[in-house]
């Protein structure tokens, strides 16, 4: 297939993984509820679902349904899967606008969780939409085999937690000198590891779950969890060429904010176009783990160029 034929494709899967996904969200986040809940609260309810329909590019589950699919796993499947990583992803969004965070009043487009209701619902529905994730994994639809299950859900845990997503955030808003008298200047490796925590974690997990899902040997497993971790980095770095380079208007959220908040970015390290070289390079680097899939992973290897030229 040629680039432009798989880019073609990309955007095409990508467009179908999201409209499923926000239909399977629509269905999950009803007002009924489900065994085991005694009541849905209507303005926590609204708020999950303000912070989780009707927006983003949902290319998180579009990696789990797409790694998934070299295996041929049954796309019910893999979908759960990847509302259950665009919910910890949504809720990330929600707790890193808030006045604490990052402080911003636009995301995806419209005011965020915490404008448009108030800070303590933006809380709740972080929480909410958090812990939702897990209700999701658990699901026998999500996959049949308990044990696969398990799986899932420890590797969500690590992504998202402590030592992933969460922790990430900590050393994000650490080296801004947020705890401090003053910024702690990072180097490159330094910023590496945190982005790789906020961001490359769930990227990462994506393309795990993907494996996962679909029963992969160890070395298709480890393949597609590099492919993931690349896939991350470079998603981070052009996130950052975004606050520098992009209008609110195209990327839907505040840019021409990392360098005054004291944010420590590849990009305010190695510059703008130096940064741009090393997200190429992280391209073909990505692509070239994919190689063991030949052509059943052109669709992923596009998406791989996806992240270094998107413009929101
Ligand atoms: C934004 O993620 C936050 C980062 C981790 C850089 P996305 O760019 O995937 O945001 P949406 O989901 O499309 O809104
Ligand atoms: C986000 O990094 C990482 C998250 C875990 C949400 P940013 O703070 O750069 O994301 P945006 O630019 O607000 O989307
Ligand atoms: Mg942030
Ligand atoms: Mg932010
Ligand atoms: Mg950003």
């Amino acid at each position: 297939m040629s680039a432009q034929n798989g880019s073609k494709q990309f955007e095409a899967r990508l467009g179908e993984i999201a409209a499923l996904t926000e239909t399977l969200l629509d269905r999950l986040l009803a007002p009924a509820p489900v065994a085991g809940e005694r009541a849905r609260p209507a303005r926590l309810l609204e708020a999950m679902r303000y912070a989780s329909l009707g927006g983003g590019k949902r290319f998180r589950p579009f990696l789990v349904v797409e790694s998934a699919a070299l295996f041929d796993v049954p796309e019910d499947r893999s979908l759960m899967a990847g509302a259950a990583l665009e919910c910890i992803h949504c809720y990330s969004l929600v707790h890193d606008d808030l006045p604490a965070m990052d402080n911003d009043d636009l995301r995806r487009g419209r005011p965020t969780l915490h404008r448009a209701y108030d800070e303590a619902t933006g809380i709740l529905a972080g929480d909410s939409l958090l812990t939702f994730a897990f209700d999701i994994l658990g699901r026998p639809e999500t996959h049949p085999d308990p044990a696969v299950r398990i799986a899932l859900v420890l590797e969500l845990a690590r992504a998202a937690g402590l030592g992933g997503m969460a922790g990430g955030q900590m050393l994000d808003l650490a080296a801004e000198g947020r705890f401090d008298a003053a910024p702690t200047p990072l180097d490159l490796a330094a910023v590496q590891e945190l982005q790789a925590m906020k961001t490359g974690a769930l990227l990462r997990y994506g393309c795990t779950a993907g494996a996962l899902l679909g029963g992969a040997d160890t070395a298709q497993l480890q393949a597609l969890t590099r492919f993931g971790a690349i896939i991350g980095e470079a998603f981070q770095i052009a996130d950052d060429l975004l606050d520098v380079e992009g209008d609110a208007a195209t990327v839907g959220k505040a840019t021409g904010k990392d360098a005054d908040a004291h944010k420590a970015t590849a990009v305010g390290i190695l510059g703008v176009a130096k940064a741009r070289e090393k997200l190429l390079h992280l391209v073909d680097e990505a692509e070239q783990t994919l190689a063991p899939f030949g052509k059943h992973a052109d669709v992923l290897k596009a998406a791989a160029r996806f992240v270094a030229e998107r413009r929101a």
